[in-house]
């Protein structure tokens, strides 16, 4: 499992509150990361070498809001959308963008809009749980979400699946447009 990312060894981590996407969202639900791991620890071998693969094709969540919102806010400030009506991110974007200082070009509107639906998922699940679904086909997706959706607490509405699934759809497609390596935003203090 080792990839040297060093996720692979943070997922151990017994009572580790999962730390989302490493700096930019701790969201603690402890109960539920726990039984996570229960449950990926009970899945077939195969899926271990499926989870290496996966963790090589990041979706660039992490990347795209490092590089444009954690300038000005803190991990935790981006947790907050996690809450938020889907609905409401467009309007909440276009205002970030007229913040003075702010660098969000508007034809990165729909990826950072993808990255902060994706970060719903991960409250309860680290990259490479989310990683997966790089390997799923659209149908499956679908299927995942839909399955997530159904988890009491997930916050993940019925009437969210097909956004969701089409924000995967963004990040995956995004990922193949531009290398994985984007330089991330010095972290603010506030
Ligand atoms: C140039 C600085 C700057 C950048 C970059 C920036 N923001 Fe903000 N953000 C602000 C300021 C100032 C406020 C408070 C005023 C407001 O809500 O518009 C704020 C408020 C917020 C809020 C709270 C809004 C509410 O209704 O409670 C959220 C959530 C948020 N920003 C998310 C983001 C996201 C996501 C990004 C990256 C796409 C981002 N911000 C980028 C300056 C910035
Ligand atoms: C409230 C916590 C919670 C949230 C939020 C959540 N999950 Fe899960 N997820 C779980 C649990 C618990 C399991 C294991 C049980 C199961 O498979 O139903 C799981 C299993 C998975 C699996 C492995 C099983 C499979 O179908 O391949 C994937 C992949 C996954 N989740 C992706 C996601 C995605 C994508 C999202 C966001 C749309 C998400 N999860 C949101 C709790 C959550």
């Amino acid at each position: 499992m080792m990839n040297g990312s060093g996720f692979g060894v943070g997922f151990r981590i017994v009572g580790t509150v999962i730390v989302l996407l490493n700096l930019l969202l701790t969201v603690a639900l402890v109960m539920q990361v726990r039984a996570v791991r229960r449950e990926i620890a009970a899945l077939p071998a195969g899926l271990a070498e499926k989870r290496d693969v996966a963790a090589l094709a990041p979706l660039g969540v992490r990347q795209v809001l490092s590089r444009r919102c954690v300038a000005c806010h803190t991990p935790r400030a981006l947790g907050t959308t996690v809450s938020m009506d889907p609905a409401d991110l467009p309007a909440l974007l276009e205002r970030m963008q007229s913040h003075p200082g702010a660098d969000i070009p508007s034809d990165e509107l729909r990826r950072i809009g993808a990255a902060l639906l994706v970060l719903r998922c991960a409250r309860c699940h680290g990259d490479q749980e989310i990683g997966l679904m790089v390997l799923k086909s659209r149908p499956q997706r679908m299927a995942t979400i839909r399955d997530m959706a159904l988890l009491p607490g997930s916050g993940i509405r019925i009437d969210q699946i097909g956004l969701i699934a089409s924000a995967f759809d963004e990040l995956i497609e995004g990922a193949d447009r531009e290398p994985a390596s984007i330089p991330a935003a010095q972290p603010a203090t506030r």
